[in-house]
């Protein structure tokens, strides 16, 4: 939530091949009369261009995972801060529960407890969103989906995406007002109405609170 009290912020999570993609462009259009800023991680400054260079050249995962708050940073500061002060509706494309579902896995053996810095790295600046909905599929089904793509990049194989998934299932345990678990293997537009609802829902009473 941001300091000056403006909301809303939403967050989509989930494994790669979980659907994402398909969610948002549905709800681009069911949430049209709301006028979000949609908006993703990592990419929405030209810091992510260095993330997907860092990603494809395999670089070490220390740079990778700074690489990664980096983005955070700038994509708060040039997008998310502007557009909550002026109290648009943010949705994010992934977000900061996707360093700690991810970097905790490519982090691991690298440094003793990779979860507690990549929260320490984000703490004092970074914003907690109002909502996040996370995409849980099986892991069969996200692998099936992505071999239909080319060229997959290091973190869509099997073991990785399994410890991914497990990390969020477990962030979303630890806070389970904030979280919104979605069966991603449901009926798109099913799942898009649920989830543009509940969005509906946390706005109206949201803005109810800050009524004077
Ligand atoms: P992206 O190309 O946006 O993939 P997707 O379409 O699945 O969202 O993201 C690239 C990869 O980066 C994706 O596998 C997830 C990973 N990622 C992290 O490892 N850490 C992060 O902080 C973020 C934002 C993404």
């Amino acid at each position: 939530m941001d300091p000056e009290g403006n909301l809303l912020l939403i967050t989509i999570e989930g494994i790669d091949g979980s659907g994402k993609s398909t969610l948002l462009s549905a709800l681009k259009g069911q949430l049209a009369d709301l006028d979000p800023i949609f908006t993703r991680e990592p990419g929405a400054t030209w810091v992510g261009e260095s993330v997907r260079r860092a990603i494809a050249e395999q670089i070490d995962p220390i740079t990778e995972a700074t690489l990664f708050v980096a983005d955070h940073a700038a994509h708060l500061a040039k997008i998310i801060r502007p557009a909550l002060a002026s109290d648009r509706l943010v949705i994010s494309d992934r977000y900061t529960d996707s360093r700690y579902a991810y970097q905790s896995v490519t982090l691991e053996g690298v440094i003793p407890d990779p979860l507690a810095w990549l929260k320490a790295m984000h703490n004092g600046w970074s914003i907690v969103p109002d909502k996040t909905f996370l995409l849980v599929i099986p892991i069969d089904d996200a692998l099936l989906r992505l071999s239909e793509k080319n060229g997959r990049e290091h973190f869509e194989r099997r073991e990785i995406l399994e410890k991914v998934q497990n990390n969020y299932l477990e962030y979303a345990r630890a806070e389970p007002s904030r979280f919104v678990i979605v069966d991603a293997k449901k009926d798109k537009d099913e799942m898009a109405a649920f989830v543009a609802q509940v969005i509906r829902f946390t706005l109206q009473s949201s803005r109810s609170h800050r009524r004077p």
